[in-house]
């Protein structure tokens, strides 16, 4: 891999002293001698009073400045699942130069907590990304591997509580300066605080200047003091929106939608037309990143998307994916592209490149699903009444989703492209790739079925099967295997939608792009505001690698959590870019 890749962070260079690790680039040790356990407690999560505060609220945003090990997030992690606390705590990590995971594995695989075990089986390769992951049903892990000087401006959050834990400032200017304090303070709530090991007066002119009220309290070990910092005004705890949501789909960007709301408690009603199944519909979608060779915002979503759907989404399998070409020109570009990723993200093997971050959906049963076609939408009283096509209600509720696939097209009056494809289930008595795409896809289905895939028509919505698209696939499958040892079980068609800037649509519904053959004209003495509808669209042929993020992002925004992206990917999807 090159060394100066724009996709990876920089490792942190590590010396040991037995078990404690110093930084040779700041010339600091990660803690005191020993077990960092106490010394971490007593510095970070013991000055904040968490448990009382979580007693207060229904969400607690945490943000530490240098995750390093993770100790304090462990630390927090097991004094918010002892306090018995119904709160969601939305713990946000930045770090520059995140350890190895060998390096993480030398210090937790000693202590043996469920916790540290779980840290070790999520913990991200070393991805200038941001790694969101739901780490308990009540905890969510923002961790974002770049330096904090860029990623606090594009950070979303309202922040109750703030660990300032980057080495010695004497050592660190980059993290202790103007900037990074300006930025806390930008994003603190009031009455939000701060602590820090070190009482050095850059910190604390620092933090003054930019509005903390400071004090010094009493330190660990032979460090005498610590810095504690608190925002003007008074901390009140955050509170959740949970209002009532329908959901019109029910592919893979309507469970997505789902999944997140559940993890917000809330239980959204979800509406499917049964005559039109959807693209999600295929017995498999692949999930793996998009790539490109020049870091551009789409694969910086589509890398995020990928760690998200991997360790978030229900019903998805990990599995590691083959690429394979016979055009040189592709296999060059791979090759390329394997140069600017470790080898366990995107590997070179001979004439074909791993995926390893990379897997298969499968659709689930969904509940509070309900057949109906969507016909109209009535505002009424600041809710939105859904209707067929009869006029006959189908539901009502405070907010709409819209995630309809190709039934987009006649819900809003957004431009997106159709590509229809197709692909064919088949059954094999001889072993075939377990998981392959490039020239061909394959995916193991279980026993002898394999899904192949898949055909690829811009501007038909034809959603029959067609012989002539099933025949092309089986001599395609007959070429790549060099025999006709195979037969067909089962043709499968879709209408994947796609926006002209091949960018997924995510976000609030612009009001005036709502269809108005949709759009029923309100009672004039039932209306209100209008009720806000969200759409999730345009997921192209990657669907299962991005809706899940995407959906994360718009239930964080409705209820009122930190965005799991960062804004310029927030801004790069929006709907009203058009
Ligand atoms: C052959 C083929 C292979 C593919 N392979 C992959 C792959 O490997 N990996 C991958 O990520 N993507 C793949 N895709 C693309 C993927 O299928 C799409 O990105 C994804 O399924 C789109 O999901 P969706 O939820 O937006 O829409 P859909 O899955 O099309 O779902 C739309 C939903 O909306 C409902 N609906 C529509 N209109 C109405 C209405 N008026 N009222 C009520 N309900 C309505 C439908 O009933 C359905 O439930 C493939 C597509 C095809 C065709
Ligand atoms: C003392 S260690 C953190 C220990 C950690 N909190 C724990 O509990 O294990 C300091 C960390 O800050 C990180 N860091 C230093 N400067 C940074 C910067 N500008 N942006 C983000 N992280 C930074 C370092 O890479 C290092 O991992």
């Amino acid at each position: 891999m090159q060394p100066d890749s724009p996709y990876c962070t920089k490792a942190s260079e590590i010396t040991w002293q037995q078990d404690t690790p110093s930084s040779v680039e700041f010339d600091d040790s990660y803690w005191s001698q020993g077990d960092p356990t106490l010394e971490k407690q007593w510095v970070f999560p013991g000055q904040h009073q968490l448990p009382s505060r979580a007693q207060e609220a229904d969400l607690v945003v945490l943000l530490e400045l240098g995750f390093g090990f993770g100790h304090n997030f462990l630390q927090t992690v097991t004094l918010w699942e002892t306090s018995g606390t119904t709160a969601q705590l939305h713990y946000i990590a930045v770090e520059r130069s995140p350890p190895t995971l060998a390096a993480l594995q030398r210090v937790h695989a000693l202590t043996g907590t469920t916790a540290g075990k779980r840290l070790l089986a999520i913990y991200p390769l070393g991805l200038r990304a941001w790694h969101v992951v739901w780490f308990t049903d009540k905890i969510r892990l923002t961790l974002i591997f770049e330096d904090a000087q860029t990623a606090l401006p594009k950070l979303d959050a309202k922040v109750d509580v703030f660990y300032l834990d980057g080495f010695k400032p004497s050592q660190n200017p980059e993290l202790f300066n103007q900037f990074i304090f300006e930025g806390m303070r930008r994003l603190a709530q009031p009455g939000a605080s701060a602590s820090t090991y070190s009482v050095a007066g850059v910190v604390k002119q620092g933090l003054r200047a930019a509005g903390f009220k400071i004090e010094k309290r009493q330190g660990w070990g032979r460090k005498r003091e610590l810095l504690f910092a608190e925002a003007p005004g008074n901390w009140r705890g955050q509170r959740l929106r949970r209002p009532s949501v329908q959901i019109i789909g029910a592919g893979i960007a309507g469970q997505s939608l789902a999944g997140s709301l559940n993890r917000f408690n809330i239980q959204p009603i979800i509406l499917a037309d049964p005559s039109h199944p959807g693209a999600s519909s295929q017995p498999a979608l692949n999930i793996y990143p998009q790539l490109s060779l020049q870091r551009d915002r789409q694969s910086e979503f589509s890398i995020a998307g990928c760690y998200f759907a991997l360790h978030n989404q229900k019903g998805v399998q990990h599995r590691p994916l083959r690429w394979r070409s016979a055009t040189p020109a592709k296999l060059q570009r791979m090759q390329r592209l394997c140069q600017l990723f470790p080898d366990d993200y995107l590997e070179q093997v001979g004439r074909d490149v791993i995926y390893h971050q990379a897997g298969i959906w499968q659709s689930l049963a969904l509940a509070g699903l309900r057949d109906a076609n969507v016909c109209q939408m009535i505002p009424s009283e600041g809710q939105m009444q859904l209707c067929n096509a009869a006029g006959h209600p189908l539901s009502k509720a405070d907010v709409t989703m819209l995630a309809a696939g190709a039934g987009m097209h006649s819900l809003t009056s957004l431009a997106l492209k159709n590509v229809r494809g197709q692909s064919i289930r088949i059954q094999s008595k001889q072993a075939l790739p377990e998981f392959l795409t490039g020239d061909i896809n394959i995916t193991h289905l279980g026993g002898q079925n394999f899904l192949v895939g898949s055909t690829y028509e811009l501007g038909s919505n034809d959603p029959q099967t067609r012989l002539v698209d099933t025949d092309r696939l089986m001599a395609d499958l007959a070429q790549t295997l060099n025999h006709r040892d195979f037969t067909l079980t089962a043709p499968h068609a879709g209408i994947r939608t796609t926006f002209s800037d091949r960018v997924i649509g995510a976000g609030l519904l612009p009001a005036h792009t709502i269809s108005t053959a949709m759009m029923a004209k309100p009672n004039a003495h039932l209306s209100g505001p209008a009720p806000a509808c969200y759409a999730l669209m345009g997921l192209g042929s990657h669907g299962a690698t991005h809706a899940p993020l995407a959906a994360e992002a718009i239930v964080s925004a409705l209820c009122g959590a930190p965005s799991p992206l960062p804004r310029d990917l927030t801004h790069l999807t929006r709907l009203d870019r058009f």
